[in-house]
């Protein structure tokens, strides 16, 4: 398969960026080709402006389009921020899977217009995992993205990873970047 992995992260040393690195490298190790959209060294606008509003297809929504087009497979990786995503990958969902190009609700609440491409989304978080079960932070995320959002997208099959406890000790990130890496190795063929 091709996967785009899709980053998040300003910081080129920061621990989302390297778990970006070990699920590539783990892709790699079964064969797999890849691409990488480092939204923030590339520069991408997130801004919503008259051009999306208009429906218009800018020139860099075209560039990432055709980055998605020649993918069988996605990973996103980005921080948990406010249990929602930063502003940079929430701009890059809202203007590249645009209405009319990746879904079309009015026909089908989960027909999305693309087809079928696995999907992962990476999503390092500094909170314990039994925290994101008791409060609820899990199933309100896994009924925000899996059930509202990236069906909509043709991501089938479709998977969440939080990566918690992602600013605790080495011990406790190697054993996450280790996951991220064989995420990256098993990716399922897209259904
Ligand atoms: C603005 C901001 C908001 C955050 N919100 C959350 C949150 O809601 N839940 C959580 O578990 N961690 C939260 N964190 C912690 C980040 O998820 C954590 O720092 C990040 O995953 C570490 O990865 P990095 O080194 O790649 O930035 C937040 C961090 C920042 C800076």
């Amino acid at each position: 398969m091709h996967i785009l992995t899709v980053l998040d992260h300003p910081n080129p040393s920061s621990f989302s960026a390297a778990c970006a690195a070990e699920f590539i490298k783990g892709a790699q190790s079964v064969g797999h080709t890849t691409e990488l959209a480092d939204l923030h060294a590339e520069g991408f606008n997130p801004l919503w402006t008259m051009v999306d509003v208009a429906g218009e297809v800018s020139p860099d929504m075209a560039s990432e389009q055709a980055r998605i087009m020649r993918a069988d497979a996605i990973c996103l990786v980005f921080p948990l921020f406010w249990w929602g995503m930063p502003s940079m990958m929430k701009g890059w969902t809202d203007r590249v899977f645009s209405w009319g190009w990746a879904y079309d609700q009015l026909d089908d609440r989960e027909q999305s217009l693309q087809p079928a491409r696995s999907g992962v989304l990476l999503v390092p978080a500094g909170a314990r995992s039994d925290e994101l079960e008791d409060e609820g932070y899990r199933a309100a995320l896994e009924t925000a993205w899996m059930k509202g959002t990236f069906g909509y997208f043709g991501f089938s099959p479709r998977q969440l990873e939080f990566l918690c406890g992602a600013q605790g000790s080495d011990t406790r990130r190697a054993t996450l970047l280790a996951r991220c890496f064989k995420i990256g190795a098993t990716m399922p063929e897209p259904v």
